[in-house]
């Protein structure tokens, strides 16, 4: 099998975010690695899968997992070496799976040899202004600190160079000045390194964030989008079918700035605001946080695509919500200030849906039906727990769990010695949640969510089609069609309730046709000019394709 020549695939795709550190060590060093991640392709590939998002593998201190870069052109060598990952990506590409990477270049690591050139050069000369400098610590006042639980300023003191240099992150990722031509030679460099090499989609790390200016928050500055739009032109000019995929935390309608005119900045962006309404409408068992942020969210160009998700390698970010919503959130989600993070909540999804089957399907359900291309966490596929002891972000980057046996099957090391420990509890640890168990049941989470993915890659609607929210009166129902022209419409009715709910819906639109329940092939009564009645078990959803004519 190889990949279709389709520049537009990214819409049709599932992504599966892996780590490289987490899937499987087979050096016994207690570290992932490629020749580990590639042994695990085709259990990827048996989810249904179309593509594998793997986070930042590169040369680096590891003091933000890797996005602290020391060497953007080499693999982390606890990781393996540049011809693993060649093996590795030829091997995805051979199961017809695409490859997107991490391209972080808002900023690096403080031990990546351009820092140290630049806090030893000259005040003004090139080499210094690979970064930003500044004599006081306090221009662009207005700019938010992102990790407020660690950091205090944007601004830190190097000695050597004898000046502050500006981080929006970490005071050791310092922002790479791209007001510097050469800075922005060097990055489209390191882009067509891995593009040259095969990879389809790069993700862009923090990419609101890549100009300052004064008097600004410095964010999605004209100036950013510029270069966005220099680095997409290179893209287009020297490589087919590859894809960018904008990380900005924002909001809809600024966000769709980063698509540009559809064909000259992202192809994909992020949904950020709509991740954490799902949750809230699922504990208030009202779908108003969701049908308020679609009907936020305005159309987007028709090469582009939104990137959904429930849970990512960060915390359950809370940028995107009121200070009423948020305080809401911490009491339903995160009770426990341990659970929470830089404003945000560090758990996986099973535990916050309280390990209920019913919630996790519903959640996945609505992931797998919305507009956009669904992005799956590593390990929520089985339902894997967290750590929340682990500091930072890292409860959520545990091992994964294959099987009941030593290190749940992740590596041969002493316990003692994995980079982070298995999930060892009661409930969610490596003997009760793991791989090999829930092959052997049919109704596992795991089958479960392989025969959603499976019905959903059936129908193109779900990729490609738009959405027609309808508004019933009782509010614990949230339900929408998709659309899309030459295909039947897909009608999905979600109780976000915890107790039977009956629902009366509008369909005189559909008139004659008749729904079809997509998992199990039942039909349903034809639909008429009247209302159409349904009633939903506690959590419960449908799937209806709208059929032509009676069956
Ligand atoms: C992005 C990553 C996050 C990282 C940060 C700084 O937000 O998702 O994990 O810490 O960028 O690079």
């Amino acid at each position: 099998m190889t990949l279709v020549d389709e520049p537009l695939w990214y819409k049709d795709a599932v992504v599966y975010q892996a780590h490289v550190r987490a899937f499987l060590d087979t050096t016994g060093d207690g570290v992932g690695d490629f020749p580990g991640l590639m042994r695990k392709l085709d259990y990827v590939k048996s989810l249904g899968v179309t593509a594998i998002w793997i986070l930042p593998f590169y040369p680096s201190p590891l003091k933000d997992d890797g996005y602290d870069i020391s060497n953007y052109q080499n693999v982390h060598p606890a990781y393996g070496t540049l011809r693993e990952f060649r093996a590795f990506l030829d091997a995805a590409h051979a199961r017809g799976l695409r490859v997107i990477t991490e391209l972080v270049i808002n900023h690096t690591s403080d031990q990546h040899p351009w820092f140290d050139a630049a806090r030893r050069a000259k005040p003004g000369s090139n080499k210094r202004d690979f970064y930003v400098w500044s004599d006081t610590d306090t221009r662009y006042p207005d700019v938010r600190i992102i990790f407020s639980d660690t950091e205090h300023s944007n601004w830190s003191w190097d000695p050597i160079a004898g000046q502050y240099y500006w981080h929006r992150f970490f005071h050791h990722q310092p922002d790479l000045n791209f007001d510097n031509p050469q800075v922005r030679k060097v990055v489209a460099r390191v882009m067509r390194f891995w593009l040259d090499m095969g990879v389809d989609g790069m993700r862009l790390d923090a990419v609101p964030y890549l100009i300052e200016r004064d008097g600004t928050q410095c964010a999605n500055l004209p100036e950013t989008h510029a270069v966005l739009r220099e680095l997409r032109a290179e893209l287009d000019a020297k490589y087919k079918n590859r894809m960018f995929l904008a990380e900005a935390n924002l909001w809809p309608s600024d966000v769709i700035q980063y698509f540009g005119n559809g064909e000259n900045e992202c192809h994909m962006a992020f949904h950020f605001p709509l991740m954490p309404r799902l949750f809230m409408a699922l504990r208030q068992g009202d779908r108003h946080p969701i049908s308020e942020i679609l009907s936020q969210t305005p159309e987007i160009p028709s090469t582009c695509q939104w990137a959904i998700f429930l849970r990512n390698h960060d915390e359950l970010t809370l940028e995107m919500v009121t200070d009423e919503e948020r305080d809401y959130m911490h009491q339903a989600y995160a009770h426990d200030p341990q659970m929470r993070i830089n404003g945000g909540i560090r758990r996986r999804l099973a535990p916050m849906m309280e390990n209920n089957r019913q919630r996790i399907e519903l959640m996945n359900a609505l992931l797998l039906s919305l507009p956009g291309t669904p992005v799956l966490y590593y390990g929520d596929e089985i339902g894997m727990g967290d750590n929340v002891y682990l500091g930072d972000r890292n409860g959520v980057r545990t091992p994964m769990q294959w099987t009941p046996d030593r290190n749940g099957g992740f590596s041969m090391a002493d316990p003692a010695r994995l980079y982070a420990p298995v999930i060892m509890d009661p409930v969610y640890g490596y003997q009760a949640v793991n791989v090999e168990a829930q092959e052997r049941l049919p109704f596992s989470l795991l089958n479960w969510m392989r025969r959603m993915i499976a019905l959903r890659q059936q129908h193109r609607v779900f990729g490609r089609g738009g959405i027609d929210i309808l508004r019933p009166e009782n509010r614990p129902i949230f339900s929408f069609v998709r659309t899309l022209d030459g295909e039947a419409p897909v009608l999905v009715v979600a109780n976000l309730a915890s107790t039977v709910q009956p629902v009366t819906l509008d369909l005189s639109n559909y008139t004659g046709r008749t729904p079809v329940e997509m998992t199990g092939g039942t039909t349903l009564p034809p639909i008429t000019t009247a209302p159409y009645f349904l009633t939903l078990a506690p959590y419960g959803f449908y799937w209806l394709r709208l059929e032509t004519g009676a069956r």
